[in-house]
């Protein structure tokens, strides 16, 4: 059996430490876990997209919990395709991967192969954003019989995988439809994200969308649409047992409910989104 943990969104920062007393209980959850790999989905600074010291904290941190962690970044780490203001770009990505390592890889358990995505590059028009699509083709016909769980930021739909645009919520519809078309085409039993500070385990055409709570804070109505998921804080506990999966919401004590919507004109001042 592996034991995986996935935490999101803990929007970490020494110069903004607006939900920094929310990681030393995330940290002593972690270490009571015995978990076989950390996997942080995104959204790990508070504005590492532009700023190396929250970058650098933020990997300071991460690296001081138990046991092995992988990264993806998300859109406050590394900007966002079409962001006006954060744009992704080559200095913020080397930015990343000088802390975190690759914004893509891949991993094997037994009867698993675990893929980490980039999520900020769909759309971005980026030679890398090609080079990643490829690279996962690649892998996923690969898979020798593996089955698939990939781990990404923003999730790939809201509500259904046909709706249309749903802006900053989630991928594009036109990455979307052919991200889509290679889960049907293989085995991709989970796709594990962040970016949305809610937790729900949906089932679609036999494929688990889990999002993955935030550590950090919750995101109110004036903020964010109403959407299905869970408004809460946490984590989540994924089992690997031959090629099964159990996937367990998991409340950490100690966390206290923050808003970002009491803060939002400190933390991200109106250029950002929420
Ligand atoms: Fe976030
Ligand atoms: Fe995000």
């Amino acid at each position: 059996m592996t034991r995986v943990l996935q935490i999101s969104d803990t929007h970490l920062s020494q110069t903004k430490p607006h939900f920094a007393a929310n990681w030393a209980p995330l940290r002593d959850w972690v270490l009571r876990q015995r978990a076989d790999l950390i996997i942080h989905t995104g959204d790990l600074t508070v504005d590492g997209a532009d700023h190396e010291d929250d970058m650098r904290e933020g990997a300071e941190l991460m690296r001081s919990l138990p046991g092995a962690f992988l990264a993806v970044p998300g859109n406050h780490d590394v900007g966002d395709a079409g962001n006006p203001h954060q744009p992704v770009n080559a200095e913020r990505l080397d930015r990343w991967r000088r802390h975190f390592g690759p914004d893509w890889w891949s991993r094997d358990l037994p009867d698993w192969r675990l893929i980490w995505l980039d999520s900020m590059l769909f759309g971005s028009g980026r030679d890398e954003e090609a080079r990643q699509f490829e690279w996962l083709r690649q892998t996923l016909a690969a898979a020798g019989g593996r089955r698939i769980a990939w781990f990404t930021h923003r999730p790939l739909f809201i509500e259904s995988p046909d709706e249309g645009d749903t802006g900053y919520w989630s991928v594009k519809p036109a990455v979307r439809s052919k991200l889509l078309d290679l889960i049907r085409r293989h085995d991709v039993a989970l796709v594990g994200t962040g970016h949305l500070h809610k937790w729900r385990d949906h089932v679609a055409a036999g494929c688990h969308y889990v999002w993955c709570a935030s550590s950090g804070f919750l995101v109110g109505p004036d903020n964010q649409p109403d959407m299905p998921g869970e408004k809460r804080l946490g984590a989540v506990i994924y089992e690997f047992h031959g090629s099964d999966v159990s996937i367990t919401p998991a409340d950490v004590p100690g966390l206290t409910t923050l808003w970002i919507d009491d803060v939002l004109h400190e933390v991200y001042p109106p250029r950002h989104a929420a």
